[in-house]
């Protein structure tokens, strides 16, 4: 199905649209095909094996992506494949059509658009990344990046809320749980029906995460879970709840520490955040008061949920990079419309030096992060190593969003700092970026680990 120049598709466009996608994805190089919509994909590995098994035969082996003693990929290609691009247009085109217009409205109003995320549940794009067995899309990681990367373009609290859905819940489950905690909890995530809530931070345990004192006490089979949390993404609509608690009050610090799958009935919500900006997204304190849970519900091996926790991390850096990335490319949008289309001294303000340098700055700094996070995606996607990538793709990111979305509101002037434009919507929302799943002093903690790392405590670097 085509899209026709000058018209925006419509929403059934769009699931037909996904339909025809989700037929050709695949993930984690592991074909999800469905039947008599392979051919392409097949003919198009041949291709590329022969290319691959010719160069060979030259002796002109390709080199190995990786560079293990600096961690940069060496392998560069630059392109998106078709399904790629795929659902990029896909979340693009509903992006501008179901989000962006409401997003000045929800952003006043602070109103979470709860019923959004059935539509997108609809489009696959609730578990964009997730295989198709267990209910999602089937696409690659860089697909599900490139979503968040254009639904923050939109509106970067939608971003987050299926960020911490998919990248913080839906993917540990789905790495760490058994086979019967992947049947019984993904499903129900991947297809948009329980939205998913990450429960780490506490009120005195924030960059320091191992000192969190919920606990989870002994209790017949299982555990009796008590304690507090605080900044919780999406945990009043929440249907599952991914809590960290400690299991051995005797280990202080990370050790102690155990994750469990809770349902959104174990915890109460005590409060909504007020915040700076991202008002369409929710952010919760929460209790928990004596939950008792079975051995069911303990997501891993017990005392080792703050590896899990750092694990998830890892890859929901990622996530947070491109959104990061989408705020920085809506206000790069505006203001270059902006400055085609305003006039002072009688020319456009495009025209001044001033605006075009700045202009340029933007557009570089952009690509830059682009770059980034699409490496560490694609690491990831790989099964490499990530931590670091991921870690400087949120730092620069983050970073650039802030610069940039405050640029942004200097091209647009005195209207840049009114509610007529969204620009000073971008830049409340883009601080957000450098703040959360680990301040900007935590990843530069983490790159510098890694960096200074040496052969020997390399082995502390756990790359799950
Ligand atoms: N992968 C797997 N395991 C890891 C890991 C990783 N990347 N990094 C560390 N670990 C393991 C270590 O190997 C160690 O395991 P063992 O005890 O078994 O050896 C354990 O975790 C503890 O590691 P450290 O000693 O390095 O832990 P630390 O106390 O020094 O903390 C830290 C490290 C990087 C500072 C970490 O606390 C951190 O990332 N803090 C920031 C917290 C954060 O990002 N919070 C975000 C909240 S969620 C959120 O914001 C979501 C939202 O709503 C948007």
């Amino acid at each position: 199905m085509r899209v026709q120049a000058g018209r925006r598709p419509g929403l059934n466009d769009l699931g037909a649209r996904r339909e025809e996608l989700c037929g050709r994805l695949v993930v984690a190089g592991v074909e999800l095909l469905a039947p008599g919509s392979n051919d392409a994909l097949r003919r198009r590995r041949r291709r590329a094996a022969a290319r691959q098994e010719s160069r060979e035969q030259d002796g002109k082996r390709e080199p190995e992506p990786q560079d293990p003693a600096t961690n940069i990929t060496r392998r560069m290609d630059f392109d998106l494949t078709p399904e790629q691009r795929g659902i990029q247009a896909l979340a693009r085109d509903f992006g501008a059509e179901k989000i962006e217009p409401n997003a000045a409205e929800w952003d006043r109003e602070h109103r979470f658009p709860r019923e959004l995320f059935g539509d997108l549940a609809e489009l696959g794009l609730m578990g964009a990344c997730v295989p198709e067995e267990y209910g999602g899309a089937g696409a690659d990681f860089l697909s599900y990046i490139l979503v968040l990367e254009e639904l923050s373009r939109a509106d970067a609290g939608v971003g987050v809320t299926v960020a911490v859905h998919t990248s913080a819940v839906t993917l540990p489950i789905l790495t760490f749980g058994t086979d019967e905690q992947r049947s019984r909890f993904v499903p129900p995530l991947a297809r948009g029906e329980h939205l998913g809530s990450f429960a780490l931070t506490e009120a005195e345990a924030g960059s320091d995460a191992g000192s969190l004192r919920t606990r989870a006490e002994p209790e017949g089979d299982g555990w009796r879970i008590t304690g507090a949390k605080q900044w919780i993404t999406n945990a009043r609509y929440a249907g599952t709840v991914l809590l960290f608690a400690r299991t051995d009050p005797e280990t202080p610090g990370a050790r102690g520490v155990s994750a469990f799958i809770l349902d959104g009935d174990h915890v109460r919500v005590t409060r909504d955040e007020e915040k700076l900006g991202l008002n369409s997204s929710i952010t919760n304190d929460l209790v928990v008061e004596g939950a008792v849970v079975e051995r069911d519900r303990l997501l891993y091996e017990e005392g080792k949920g703050f590896r899990v926790a750092m694990a998830t991390l890892d890859g929901g850096r990622i996530g947070i990079a491109a959104q990061a990335l989408g705020i920085a490319q809506a206000a790069f949008d505006a203001a270059r419309g902006y400055a085609l289309e305003r006039r002072q001294f009688g020319k456009r303000i495009a025209d001044f030096q001033a605006i075009q340098w700045k202009l340029a700055d933007m557009a570089t700094e952009i690509d830059a992060a682009r770059l980034l996070v699409y490496r560490a995606a694609e690491l990831k996607q790989r099964g490499e190593p990530h931590t670091e990538a991921g870690a400087k793709a949120k730092l620069f990111a983050s970073e650039m969003a802030r610069r940039q979305t405050a640029e942004a509101i200097q091209i647009f002037g005195g209207y840049g700092y009114t509610k007529e434009f969204p620009v000073e919507r971008y830049y409340r929302d883009a601080k957000i970026t450098e703040i959360y799943e680990g301040t900007s002093e935590i990843q530069r903690l983490v790159i510098a680990r890694s960096i200074l790392a040496t052969a020997e405590n390399a082995a502390h670097f756990p790359r799950v």
